[in-house]
């Protein structure tokens, strides 16, 4: 049954919050006065300059653990679950964390939301991922098609769904799932498609593009999933699931010629062609009617921000 509810922000639990989009998230919820617990086991993709930033604020705490280790969450009105396993060329290489962080991590979080009191129970909002309806050649997915991940990152993920969706259903969690697409941004981990090029061609390296470059993603800043999250929490229909979509839908090799444009890089020595990753998707696109319907739309735009980002990358940021 789908329900209506309001939970305050005063209050929140976020995991992964020295991620990438995680630590967007929490740098808006401090802006905004909220109390924001952060749960992360400071892995390879935590981001230590935004660790050191957020250290003194005085309404932030690091829990530095796993997900799929604690035996206690703290009390919240909301826990937002960005803490992932989130590089599909690692999980093709080895699977074995993703299912223990995406899954049992998820498994762990859903448990100890479920051991509190009905009235002090969480509402859940797990980041999912548009990987998880596999690839569409033409159209869009919308929230109700199946899920066919094409890999063990985007399975692990879809499973995640499941997860927290059943947990609603036996349990009565309260829960959301959000599904964004690429996000891009300031100060990503240099393993993606544009910190990895930018950071190759910037030392003189050719980038690397996968196939022919001719796979399409859709392609939303941080910012804008973090107001997409917000409203989410704010004015969504309980237990049920939101797309987030890219307003800009680029093949991978236009990715890389903005990139090179930007850097002043002659394409012929900005990347070489590599094998293509395996189980590859082919195009994502997302139906996102539902959350614009809740007065959310992308406010940047890929172009505008692309400069930004490049000129603001800083390698040093990561361990
Ligand atoms: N980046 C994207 O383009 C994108 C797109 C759609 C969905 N998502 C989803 O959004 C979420 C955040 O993605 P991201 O790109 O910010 O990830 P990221 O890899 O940049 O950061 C992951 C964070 O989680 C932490 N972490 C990893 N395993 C953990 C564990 N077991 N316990 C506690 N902390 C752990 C890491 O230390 C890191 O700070 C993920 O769930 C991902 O699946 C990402």
């Amino acid at each position: 049954m789908s329900v209506k509810s309001t939970h305050s922000l005063d209050n929140v639990i976020v995991t992964g919050g020295l991620g990438f989009i995680g630590k967007h998230f929490v740098r808006r919820c401090l802006g905004l006065g909220c109390v924001v617990r952060n749960i992360d086991k400071v892995s390879y993709a935590a981001d230590l300059m935004t660790k050191a930033e957020f250290e003194n604020h005085p309404n932030y705490r690091l829990m530095q653990a796993d997900i799929a280790d604690i035996d206690y969450l703290p009390e919240s009105d909301v826990i937002v679950n960005f803490a992932a396993e989130s590089h599909v060329d690692n999980a093709i290489t080895s699977n074995r964390k993703f299912c223990e962080t995406n899954f049992l991590g998820v498994q762990n979080l859903l448990e100890l939301v479920r051991c509190k009191q009905q009235l002090e129970r969480p509402l859940f909002v797990q980041i999912s991922t548009d990987e998880v309806y596999g690839d569409i050649y033409v159209g869009q997915h919308s929230e109700s098609d199946i899920l066919v991940p094409s890999n063990p990152y985007s399975a692990t993920k879809a499973a995640a769904d499941m997860l927290v969706k059943s947990w609603g259903r036996t349990y009565g969690i309260e829960w959301n799932i959000l599904r964004p697409t690429n996000n891009y941004g300031e100060h990503q981990y240099p393993e993606k498609l544009i910190p990895k090029s930018l950071w190759r061609m910037k030392r003189g390296q050719l980038a690397l593009l996968h196939g022919d470059g001719s796979y399409v993603r859709s392609w939303l800043h941080a910012e804008d999933t973090v107001d997409a999250i917000l409203a989410v929490i704010e004015n969504g229909e309980r237990n049920s699931i939101y797309n987030a979509g890219g307003a800009t839908e680029l093949e991978n090799i236009e990715v890389l010629r903005a990139i090179a444009g930007h850097l002043g890089v002659p394409e012929n020595e900005a990347w070489q062609t590599t094998e293509d990753r395996l189980g590859q998707d082919v195009r994502y696109s997302l139906d996102d009617g539902r959350l614009q319907a809740l007065g959310w739309k992308p406010a940047r735009q890929f172009h505008d921000e692309l400069p930004v980002i490049i000129d603001s990358f800083d390698f040093k940021r990561f361990a």
